[in-house]
């Protein structure tokens, strides 16, 4: 998507969230109308979000709505006439990126409601309005937590998918409401497998701002397993540009946008100690029911399609989001 084609009005769904945030700021900086939509789970805090897009709330070209999708009404929201029959509509420009969701994978056991509603209800519900309006793209955030716990590695996305953790469950099946919606009604869907995302405004339950911030506060950090569990890390500016660049990718696509390496949780904490100077402090735990031993990702479709390349560095990607953090933590 070029930039500064202002024929482009974006939505952006979980605009307060880690990547939502990331991905309107990339747009409206690249000066597109960017409309966005948050209703403030309480996953974690709602200051934390509102931070988030504190800079956007300021943007000419950004409008922010306090909207849950699961009851918005998405015409009168984006001054679209849901009425409108789609030959009247002047060309497909309405680009949706559908990002709102209810993450975290140790979570998702026992509360299937929350995810349920906010992943394949809120999901169905826009699609359902993308339907019967002429929409040039609609981008569905998975997660390579649909693959499970697999030896097949790397990941491709012709591996069938067996996830395992309820969070893995719904996110498959918001895929498949994608793909029923591509068949049936043309709705022009790309869906887009993210692997573990790291970076500035992480969210508080993934691993790397827990390491973090326990080594700035002296704490233990607790080690799921032995700590040799291997991820496929990807930088926010890579999903971001991976983001972006499949809104040009041919419709009904799956595509794996993962960092192209992978790296041992103990290899991480090596890395975080030696920007931070200190030891950590380690208790080692029980695995924990829903994740996996390894994730990797086979990127070969994206660097072909999207020609997504990505370019973060494990190092330089620790270091911004331990300076991210501290500067939150002093504030
Ligand atoms: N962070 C990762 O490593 C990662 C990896 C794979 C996939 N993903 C996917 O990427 C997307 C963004 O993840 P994130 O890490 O930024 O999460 P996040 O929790 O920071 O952001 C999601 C946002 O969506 C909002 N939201 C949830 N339900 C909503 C609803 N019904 N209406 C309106 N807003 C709603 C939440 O309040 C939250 O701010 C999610 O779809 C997630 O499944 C993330």
């Amino acid at each position: 998507m070029r930039k500064k084609n202002r024929s482009h009005k974006i939505l952006v769904t979980g605009v307060g969230g880690f990547i939502g945030s990331h991905l309107a700021e990339r747009l409206v900086k690249d000066q597109h109308e960017v409309i966005g939509i948050e209703c403030f789970t309480d996953y974690y805090p709602r200051g934390m979000k509102e931070k988030n897009i504190e800079w956007l709330k300021k943007q000419p070209n950004f409008k922010f709505h306090e909207e849950n999708l699961l009851t918005a009404d998405f015409g009168k929201i984006l001054k679209v006439s849901v009425s409108a029959s789609p030959s009247r509509l002047p060309e497909r420009q309405l680009v949706i990126f559908h990002l709102a969701a209810q993450a975290g994978v140790r979570a998702s056991w026992g509360e299937i409601e929350i995810y349920t509603e906010n992943n394949i209800r809120a999901t169905q519900r826009l699609l359902e309005w993308a339907k019967d309006n002429r929409i040039k793209k609609f981008i569905y955030a998975s997660s390579s937590s649909v693959y499970g716990d697999t030896d097949d590695l790397p990941m491709t996305e012709g591996n069938l998918p067996k996830p395992v953790s309820p969070y893995g469950v719904t996110k498959l099946a918001g895929e498949h409401l994608c793909y029923l919606y591509s068949n049936n009604y043309r709705v022009p869907v790309t869906i887009l497998r993210y692997f573990t995302v790291y970076g500035p405004r992480q969210r508080p339950d993934m691993a790397f701002y827990k390491f973090i911030r326990a080594m700035f506060e002296d704490r233990e950090i607790e080690i799921y397993g032995d700590g040799t569990q291997t991820r496929d890390f990807t930088y926010i500016d890579d999903i971001v540009a991976g983001t972006i660049s499949a809104v040009d990718a041919p419709d009904g696509e799956i595509l794996n946008i993962g960092g192209g390496t992978r790296t041992s949780v103990k290899d991480i904490l090596d890395v975080l100690e030696n920007i931070l100077q200190k030891k950590a402090k380690l208790k080692y735990v029980s695995v924990q029911k829903g994740d996996v031993k390894h994730t990797a990702a086979d990127i070969t479709k994206a660097r072909k399609l999207l020609k997504y390349n990505p370019q973060g560095k494990l190092e330089d990607g620790l270091s911004n989001e331990v300076n991210w953090l501290k500067s939150t933590l002093t504030r």
